[in-house]
């Protein structure tokens, strides 16, 4: 019998050592260290590094290159956050808070993905409970088998009787492995089952999607090294409250980073949402003040979302500043901007800054309505509700061009905008571009004010 063999973990970044640290040397965190036990039946096999193991060198240009064979998921938010569809042999790590959506997302997938057998197998609901979500969403008519099995040895056998074209693992914290005796969903076992699922994959040219909880912290659970053994990881995210789901990609070897699929949780599942724009501007019967609308682009596609802002007199002494999609820091950088360049007295003021529909945005162009919502709100007059703004504003209170200002003005035509305000320095693109729009372009903080309050 082979002995017992323990080792330390870090919980942070997955980094072994055979005895306790306080400080990880690897990700400098305190006190992530943990102790597990450790069997390994063969040693010798980094994990995620086993991809063919009696490989050959061969010259690059002898290597044949397989014909970008893309599988159609079916769902097209999904295929644009995958790069175009999923890749045979890859693994896709989905990621998210309990209660998101994910197992809904990936067994949608298995009920409509065509021409290809898909073996879904749950470690965290029985098969009742999954027959029953599936009558929810509608069942297909295609070939989905359902497992509910935690081992990978077994997982494995199964795999290699059926020949599923697609594998959907839910969830990898749930998996064990014989290899290991710690318990599941433990550093160990993840590094272990991961790394077991993602040769077999390379090997067989059959994609895995695992699916993977999120700790409170807002990291994957046994993060980092998850990360770096899948090829791609995409996030999902919305607020509880709301709807809306949004598919990032984390990383991607197959395509951008930049890419976004949005979602919304019906009673029948999860409806994809091509034309977001429509659902992130809020329909007003009257104008009202502190709402500007924002022309971004997350990933390549452009939207137009609602910033709405709420200036009041502070109750107490210390103002208060928050944000909800947007960064608190640079909400405070763009009110000290504005204190200085429009001689308002912001300092005193508690401001609330929200962008509809519960998305975060990163794309600095939203600057501009930012900047605009707060003032509209502060001397209480509503901006035109066909007016929408793109630009970046630095710190001197100038307006800076944003990247593809035609796609931004094209979109905000079409969705019926009459005018948008945007950098003198992208007036040219935009002019291009626009065919019945009106542009207006500024180059400091007070031209925007003398345009929308004269
Ligand atoms: P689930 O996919 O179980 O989340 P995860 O796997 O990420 O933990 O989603 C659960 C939530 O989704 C649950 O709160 C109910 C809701 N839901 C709907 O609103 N409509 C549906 O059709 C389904 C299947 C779930
Ligand atoms: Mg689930």
């Amino acid at each position: 019998m082979a002995k017992t063999k323990t080792a330390f973990f870090c919980r942070n970044c997955g980094v072994q050592s055979p005895k306790w640290i306080g400080k990880c040397p690897s990700c400098g965190e305190w006190n992530t260290y943990v102790e597990e036990v450790i069997q390994r039946e063969e040693p010798g096999v980094a994990p995620g590094m086993a991809i063919r193991r009696n490989a050959i060198p061969t010259l690059i240009t002898d290597i044949e290159l397989s014909t970008e064979n893309r599988i159609d998921t079916q769902n097209q938010e999904l295929n644009r956050v995958l790069g175009g569809g999923l890749v045979p042999g890859s693994v896709v790590l989905v990621g998210g808070e309990p209660g998101i959506g994910k197992s809904t997302l990936m067994l949608q997938v298995a009920l409509t993905i065509k021409n290809l057998k898909v073996l879904y197998v749950s470690g965290e609901e029985s098969e009742q409970q999954i027959r029953m979500r599936a009558e929810r969403l509608g069942m297909g008519r295609n070939e989905c088998y359902i497992l509910t099995e935690t081992s990978t040895r077994e997982i494995l056998g199964h795999i290699a009787k059926l020949t599923p074209g697609i594998i959907i693992i839910d969830s990898i914290q749930t998996l064990t492995s014989d290899n290991i005796d710690a318990s599941a969903g433990s550093i160990s076992q993840i590094r272990e089952t991961a790394s077991e699922m993602q040769r077999f994959a390379k090997t067989v040219n059959v994609p895995v999607f695992l699916i993977g909880h999120i700790t409170k912290e807002g990291t994957l659970a046994g993060p980092k090294l998850l990360e770096h053994m899948v090829d791609t990881v995409l996030q999902f995210e919305g607020d509880r409250n709301y709807g809306y789901r949004i598919l990032r990609s984390v990383k991607n070897r197959f395509g951008s980073t930049s890419e976004l699929g949005i979602y919304e949780m019906q009673s029948s599942g999860l409806r994809e949402v091509s034309n977001p724009s429509e659902i992130l501007i809020t329909q007003h019967e009257e104008p009202v003040s502190g709402t500007a609308v924002a022309a971004t682009i997350e990933g390549l596609r452009p939207m137009l979302i609602e910033t709405q802002a709420l200036v009041s007199s502070a109750a107490y002494g210390t103002p208060q500043r928050s944000c909800t999609g947007f960064d608190t820091r640079r909400l405070n950088m763009l009110l000290a901007v504005l204190e200085k360049r429009s001689g308002f007295k912001l300092g005193v003021k508690d401001v609330f800054l929200n962008i509809a529909g519960g998305l975060r945005v990163d794309d600095p162009a939203t600057d501009l309505a930012v900047v605009s919502s707060v003032l509209s709100s502060n001397i209480d007059i509503p901006i035109n509700s066909k007016t929408c703004f793109a630009g970046e504003v630095g710190l001197s209170g100038e307006i800076r061009p944003v990247t593809r200002a035609e796609q931004r003005v094209t979109e905000a035509e079409k969705l019926g905008f009459e005018s948008i305000v945007i950098s003198k320095l992208n007036f040219k693109a935009a002019k291009s571009a626009a065919k019945t729009i009106k542009v207006i372009p500024v180059s400091k903080i007070e031209d925007v004010f003398r345009h929308l309050f004269g």
